[in-house]
C-alpha cells in the first residue's frame, strides 16, 4: 500500500477500504507517514466526505490505534461526555461534579482549545498548580477514592487523534463530519466509556453552522457508539451566542464556580448543565426518569455537595485551593473596558466565531501550536439574542492585558453584534436529541 495512492482515491470521491484506512491510521501514528502527505489526505475527505462504513472504520481504526480503558473494577457504569465545541463552553466543570455529588464515579479526559472554541484543560490550569497531566494508576485512585477526575487526553489512548487533532488545528480542517465524529468518538470508545452523553453544538460559535449539519454528526456519532455496543444520546444544543456570559479561561472557571455555589449563575449556562448531568444520571440509571435525574442534581447543587466534589478534585490534582474559596484569587487582568451598545434596540443576532477569535487574539487561546495561554483575559457579555438594549448600556466587558489587543477585541465585539429596532425571538437552549 502507498499513502500517494490512497490521497488520490479520496481525492477523486472514492471509497477508501477497511484495509486502506487501518493502514494509514498504523503508519501515520508510527511516524511513517508525513505531516504533510495526512494533511493532503485530510483536506481530501474535508472536501469529498466519507460513507458511513468509512467513518465506522476511521473511528474503530483512531480507537484502536493505543491502549483500551476498562474501568469497570472501580464502577460498574462508566458514563462519560463531549462537547464537539463551543465558545464559552465551561459545561465539563460543572456538569462533572454535579454527577459526581450524585454518587456516579466520573473520570474524564479532556482536551486543549481547538480554533475559535476553547478547551477544559486550558480554562483548569487557570487555578495555580492544578494538573491534568495524571498516570492512569493515579486517575484510578482518584476514581475509586473522591469519584471524580478531569485529566488530559492520554496519549497512550487513541494516539492517532492526538496527531490528526494538532494537524487539523492549523490545516483548516477541523469542521469535517467524518473527522470530528472519528475524533470524538475513537477517544470515547478507547476510555471505555458506557454511555455517552454527547453535545453537539450548532450555530455560528459552533463546527457545525447549521441543524442539518448537526442532526447528521448527531446520528452517525450516536450510531457509532451504538454498533460499539455502547448507549449513546446526542443533545443539539445552541451555539449562537457565548454559552453563559464568560469567554476566557480563568473568568470561565470563575463562572463555573459561581454556577456550582448557586450565585446567580447566567441561566442558559445552569439548565444546560442541568440537562446533561440529567442524561448522564439516567444513563447511569440513577432513577427511571429524566426529571428525577434533574431532581437529583438540583439538589447536589443546592446542598453544596457538587461544589465540594470540585474543591476535591481540584485539590486532587494539586490546585491551589484558596483561590476555589476565593475565585478573586484566580489571575486577573490589567484592563478591564466596557463595550456600550451603539444603538438602541434588540440583539438580533451575535457572530459568535467572531466573539472566541477575539478571545483567542486577547490570549486566551493559541494561533500557533506553541503560544502560551494569558489565562487571565478574556470577556464576559451578558448580552443575549432577544435582550433589548439602550444605546451606552453595557454589552460586554473586556479583559486585557494588552492595549492594542484591547482594542482589536473592542472593534471584533461591535462588529459581531447585529440589531433590530423590532423585538426578536429569544433562542432555545438546545433543539431536542438524538435519537
Ligand atoms: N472535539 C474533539 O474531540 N474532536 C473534534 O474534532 C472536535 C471537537
Amino acid at each position: 500500500m502507498n499513502i500517494i495512492d490512497i490521497i488520490a482515491q479520496k481525492r477523486d470521491g472514492n471509497a477508501l477500504s477497511t484495509e486502506q484506512i487501518n493502514w494509514f491510521i498504523e503508519q501515520y501514528t508510527n511516524g511513517s507517514i508525513t505531516d504533510y502527505q495526512a494533511s493532503a489526505l485530510l483536506m481530501a475527505i474535508y472536501i469529498r466526505g466519507m460513507s458511513r462504513n468509512e467513518i465506522i472504520d476511521l473511528t474503530q481504526a483512531m480507537a484502536d490505534s493505543g491502549d483500551q480503558l476498562s474501568l469497570h473494577d472501580v464502577a460498574d457504569y462508566i458514563v462519560d461526555k463531549h462537547s464537539s465545541g463551543g465558545v464559552g463552553d465551561k459545561t465539563s466543570l460543572v456538569v462533572l461534579p454535579l454527577v459526581a455529588a450524585c454518587g456516579v464515579p466520573v473520570g474524564k479526559m479532556s482536551g486543549r482549545g481547538l480554533g475559535s472554541s476553547g478547551g477544559t484543560l486550558d480554562k483548569m490550569e487557570s487555578i495555580s498548580g492544578w494538573s491534568g497531566e495524571l498516570s492512569l494508576q493515579q486517575f484510578r485512585t482518584q476514581l475509586r477514592e473522591i469519584g471524580i477526575v478531569l485529566a488530559s487526553q492520554s496519549a497512550d489512548f487513541a494516539p492517532a487523534d492526538g496527531k490528526l487533532y494538532a494537524l487539523r488545528d492549523v490545516t483548516a480542517t477541523v469542521s469535517s463530519i467524518p473527522l470530528i465524529a472519528a475524533s470524538i468518538m475513537s477517544k470515547k470508545l478507547a476510555a471505555g466509556a458506557d454511555g455517552i452523553v454527547l453535545d453537539v453544538k450548532v450555530g455560528s460559535g459552533a463546527f457545525m453552522k447549521t441543524l442539518e449539519e448537526a442532526r447528521e454528526l448527531a446520528e452517525i456519532m450516536v450510531t457509532l457508539g451504538k454498533d460499539a455496543g455502547r448507549e449513546a444520546i446526542a443533545i443539539l444544543s445552541d451555539m449562537n451566542q457565548p454559552l453563559g456570559h464568560a469567554v476566557g479561561n480563568a473568568l470561565e472557571v470563575r463562572e463555573a464556580i459561581a454556577t456550582l455555589r448557586d450565585h446567580e449563575p447566567p441561566a442558559d449556562f445552569w439548565e444546560h448543565c442541568l440537562l446533561i448531568a440529567a442524561h448522564m444520571l439516567y444513563l447511569a440509571g440513577k432513577a427511571d426518569t429524566l426529571d428525577k435525574c434533574r431532581d437529583l442534581v438540583r439538589s447536589a447543587r443546592d446542598k453544596g455537595k457538587a461544589f465540594s466534589k470540585f474543591r476535591a478534585m481540584v485539590e486532587a490534582q494539586g490546585g491551589d485551593i484558596a483561590q476555589v474559596d476565593h475565585p478573586e484569587r484566580l489571575p486577573q487582568a490589567v484592563m478591564e473596558e466596557p463595550v456600550y451598545a451603539p444603538r438602541s434596540g434588540y440583539v438580533a443576532a451575535i457572530d459568535t466565531e467572531a466573539i472566541g477569535w477575539a478571545g483567542v487574539h486577547l490570549g486566551a487561546g493559541r494561533l500557533t501550536k506553541s503560544d502560551r495561554i494569558d489565562h487571565a483575559v478574556g470577556l464576559v457579555m451578558p448580552a443575549k439574542i432577544g435582550m433589548q438594549f439602550a444605546e451606552g448600556d453595557v454589552i460586554c466587558t473586556i479583559f486585557a492585558n494588552d492595549t492594542e489587543k484591547l482594542d482589536k477585541a473592542h472593534g471584533a465585539v461591535l462588529g459581531a453584534v447585529s440589531w433590530s429596532d423590532t423585538p426578536v425571538t429569544a433562542l432555545p437552549n438546545n433543539y431536542g436529541t438524538v435519537p
